[in-house]
């Protein structure tokens, strides 16, 4: 009686206590938690003699040594709980009791793990700790329990996030750091919750000792090592330091052939996976020992990066896989899925792969590995050229690639050079190998559409422990330019460089009537009535701005759309008209982004919006050769009836609408701009549809499609681009009186610098550019803020 009234005085204090905590002991598991547990050899056959022995084992056969420290007891321990609701441990088994036997473990320094289950009962029917978390998590505290496995047996109706949570919390407030092993087979996608709760989740099912079966016990399956290796395709993200995939425990020794062991091994340290043996230590062989203890195997596991590897390839029954480790080093391992041996010819840059989750690249072009064997444990030379290995039938070859050599670029960010300024390329070459190494860096310089103008070649000597800097001035005219740097082990690197572009000249080609062509676009236009309607996206607007979806007429009676967004308060603010580019997706601007601005995002005929009425292809071709039917003529107009639109709003102070678009829609906001001074200030930024003879020399796109309509068409070149001429931006940027801001990257592949300058180059306005060094068709995060204090520091107040 007393002792209850005590309890319950002591749950009621702990209730508060219960609420504020709620956290797991971060501290654990930084590096994947390693062990034994009785689990895969002995089942339910346990007892405290096999448990003593094993951790005598674990000390004397160097195991603990090698990083096994934790020492779990599996399910089938428990005896009943007593008249409070406490737990014991079966009698028979554990005569001496929990506490002595955890004593014991922790005498031989090692830590002590045991087994629960989230259900009412054990997978194998004995006591859960439903309803007795907290209980027992005191109780393993006493007992001092550091790992608890907890399963997911008769859970039914059970939610898996509340209970693992609840006993997270419950480890908790006992107050021991207890590493949680959460046990819930993956069923209900732990990888997804599970980060902030425990600090392993099973991926899977039980593993069975077996290479590649499926093992069938009539209401479940267990899985063989393949399978269980498959099953963790796309999880890699989900883990990391403190919170690991478990694939489940080892089966080292339980059964398989050396070779599967190894290869079993070996891949559970290649997914940074909990290393928990199963085997039977007592009766183990000198191949299972020599397995389990390789050093330099468990380091690769236990990594202080903690990223898991990913398969980088596979061929023929091999797969093969990386795994980024710390210091720049990487794990490289073969995996032989089938039961015969293979050879291979292994050649290093087919893995040249970049890790998006670690953000590192194996760069086998412009680095050199030193490579080490992890299983012969010998060095095996370098990866400076490729090399035949065999791997045998189940069985793995695990490599530690160790960079000792490396050529990169040492230019930053400084890709771009004005009038006056002295372009070079440099390249900074690292060695840390023990001997000097000999190496010719290669420079290739070629125009923009890929001419070789001229070559550079440099001959160096680096010492031991050195770095050497090669640095090739260039001497440029006006332009951009492609390089490619090559050293003894391949590419260094490929890309693009500008010199003094205001420089660049290419001159208007416009046809004497241009003008007058396009006065009789917009008289036509002028003729159609705007018709242009609004409806309210009510989910969409907040306190401070509406959303609405605008419907209008354009040339031709065509109707076109857009997203409007106005500041809920009245008054008179600046507006922006966004243009889209080729394709893109219709969106919103973010009704709280600008909140003292009115912003319309046009989708013109067949684009955006109007994508699902498109009647036009791929647009770009649109009656090509035909300048009145072309159909930029429409898209042109249809820019200027969105002004139109936007300067009939009250909301609008007309004085201040400023335009901006990239790609296609950079090409849009100049041609606005240009056509209809109601544009005060336009921010285009990777602008299309410019400078078409030369864009289509140097990037394939668009000029491919153009190209073969002009054949199908029997278009003279001539005549094709007197057509295009009217739609060439350059041509219409001689029209502009506004400031422009142009934003570009230097090494666009789709509208190239250069046809971006083309136009730019004819502003004959105030005007700037922002150059993004190593972006392609894309600018900076930056961008968006400089292109908003641009028109701001050019907002009017009037019409002068
Ligand atoms: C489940 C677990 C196993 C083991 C048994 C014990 O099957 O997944 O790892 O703990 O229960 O009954």
């Amino acid at each position: 009686m007393k002792k209850t009234g005590k309890l319950i005085i002591a749950l009621l204090f702990l209730l508060p206590v219960i609420q504020a905590s709620g956290q797991k002991y971060n501290e654990l598991a930084r590096t994947p938690q390693m062990g034994w547990n009785t689990w895969n050899k002995f089942g339910s056959k346990i007892n405290e003699k096999l448990i003593k022995e094993t951790a005598d084992l674990l000390v004397s056969k160097g195991l603990a040594d090698a990083g096994y420290i934790y020492l779990n007891i599996d399910d089938c321990w428990q005896g009943d709980r007593d008249s409070l609701g406490f737990i014991n441990a079966d009698k028979e088994k554990f005569p001496s009791g929990i506490k002595a036997l955890g004593d014991y473990i922790h005498s031989n320094g090692l830590k002590f793990g045991i087994y629960s289950d989230a259900g009412s009962k054990t997978c194998g029917g004995l006591p859960g700790s439903l309803g007795h978390e907290y209980q027992d998590a005191i109780t393993y505290a006493k007992w001092g329990v550091d790992y608890l496995k907890y399963d997911w047996c008769n859970t039914k109706n059970i939610n898996p996030v509340g209970a693992y949570t609840i006993m997270r919390d419950a480890l908790y407030d006992a107050g021991r750091p207890v590493l949680f092993s959460i046990c819930e087979w993956g069923d209900n996608k732990p990888w997804l919750w599970a980060k902030e709760i425990g600090h392993s989740w099973r991926t899977t099912g039980d593993i069975w000792c077996c290479f590649d079966c499926i093992k069938d016990h009539g209401s479940w399956k267990s899985l063989g090592v393949l399978k269980i290796l498959d099953l963790q395709e796309g999880l890699r993200k989900y883990a990391g330091p403190g919170h690991w995939n478990d694939p489940d425990m080892l089966q080292v020794g339980n059964g398989m052939s050396v070779n599967e062991d190894r290869a079993h091994f070996t891949m559970w340290c290649m997914i940074a996976a909990p290393l928990i043996l199963g085997n039977d230590l007592a009766a183990m062989s000198d191949e299972t020992l020599e397995i389990i203890t390789n050093k330099e195997v468990i380091a690769i596991d236990q990594d202080t990066l903690g990223i898991q590897g990913f398969k980088a390839g596979s061929e023929n029954g091999l797969e093969f896989w990386l795994k980024p480790l710390a210091g720049g080093k990487w794990a490289f391992c073969v995996l032989n899925r089938t039961g015969e041996s293979k050879t291979y010819n292994l050649a290093w840059n087919k893995f040249d792969r970049t890790d998006d989750l670690s953000g590192r690249s194996t760069s086998f072009g412009s680095k050199l590995y030193l490579v080490r064997d992890l299983w012969t444990g010998t060095d095996s030379g370098s990866t400076s050229s490729g090399r035949e290995i065999t791997v045998q039938g189940h069985d793995v070859l695990l490599y530690r690639l160790d960079p000792v050599y490396s050529d990169s670029l040492a230019n930053g960010d400084k890709l771009l050079w004005l009038n006056g300024e002295k372009p070079y390329i440099e390249i900074v070459s690292h060695n840390s190998m023990t001997s000097a190494y000999n190496e010719t860096i290669k420079l290739s310089l070629l125009s923009d559409s890929n001419k070789l103008l001229r070559t550079y070649e440099n001959k160096i000597v680096v010492p031991s422990g050195k770095e050497v800097v090669t640095r090739f001035p260039l001497t440029l005219m006006p332009g951009f330019y492609r390089v490619v740097v090559t050293g003894s082990l391949g590419m260094v690197k490929k890309f693009n460089i500008g010199y003094d572009p205001e420089k660049i000249v290419s001159p208007p080609d416009a046809q004497p009537d241009i003008r007058e062509f396009w006065n009789k676009a917009k008289e036509e236009l002028a003729a159609v009535k705007p018709e242009f309607s609004l409806r309210l996206c009510k989910d969409s607007s907040t306190l401070l701005r509406n959303v609405y979806l605008v419907k209008m007429k354009s040339l031709g009676g065509e109707e076109i759309s857009g997203y409007l967004v106005t500041p809920v308060k009245e008054g008179k603010y600046p507006a922006i008209i966004t243009y889209m580019g080729y394709g893109s997706k219709p969106w919103y601007p973010q009704p709280d982004g600008n909140p003292g601005m009115v912003e319309f995002v046009l989708s013109g005929r067949g684009q955006g919006l109007r994508e699902p009425s498109n009647k036009y292809g791929n647009w770009i071709t649109w009656n090509l050769g035909n300048k009145e039917e072309y159909y930029y003529r429409g898209a042109f107009m249809d820019l200027i009836r969105g002004l139109d639109f936007i300067c009939s709003l009250p909301q609008t102070d007309t004085l201040n609408v400023f335009a901006e678009g990239g790609s296609q829609g950079g090409a849009f906001t100049i041609a606005a701009t240009a056509l209809d001074n109601r544009i005060k200030a336009a921010a285009p930024f990777i602008p299309f549809l410019s400078d078409y003879k030369d864009y289509f020399k140097i990037v394939p796109w668009p000029g491919d499609q153009i190209l073969v309509r002009q054949k199908e068409l029997g278009l003279s070149d001539e005549e094709l681009y007197k057509m295009l001429s009217y739609f060439d931006i350059k041509n219409l940027a001689l029209w502009i009186r506004v400031p422009v801001i142009m934003g570009f990257g230097l090494q666009d592949e789709v509208c190239p610098p250069h046809i971006n300058f083309a136009a730019y180059n004819l502003i004959p306005s105030a005007k700037k550019y922002v150059c993004y060094p190593w972006k392609g068709h894309d600018v900076g995060n930056d961008w968006w803020q400089k292109r908003m204090d641009f028109f701001i520091n050019n907002k009017r107040t009037s019409d002068k």
